[in-house]
């Protein structure tokens, strides 16, 4: 089975420089407004399930978990700082006509 966009939010909802935490289906996400375009993450640490800030980037790419304060790469979702070791699953993202749709495989959308 393929992926499906799903269209999340319109252009104008995710200023460059800031994420947002949405829902798609039952799947928490977060998606990333960076210099170079939009990234798409599962909205959930891998070191014990707690969603992650949404609204501050560091060093330009990556977001903090509020609990224990691991960071990911918003653009790979690889985990950047302990407790977290394990990559946060990562989904493809466009643009069409001023909308963002993130990619999301058919069994998760439920
Ligand atoms: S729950 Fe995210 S670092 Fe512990």
């Amino acid at each position: 089975m393929t992926a499906e966009f799903i269209d999340v939010a319109a252009l104008d909802d995710i200023p460059m420089g800031t994420c947002k935490a949405l829902s798609v289906g039952s799947i928490r996400i977060v998606v990333a407004h960076l210099a170079d375009g939009f990234y798409a993450l599962e909205n959930r640490c891998s070191h014990a399930n707690s969603p992650l800030i949404t609204s501050k980037i560091y060093h330009g790419r990556q977001s903090a978990c509020p609990i224990h304060c691991a960071r990911f790469d918003l653009k790979t979702g690889e985990a950047k700082s302990p407790p977290a070791f394990t990559s946060l699953m990562k989904f493809p993202v466009r643009v069409v006509e001023g909308r963002v749709e993130v990619a999301m495989p058919p069994m998760q959308i439920g």
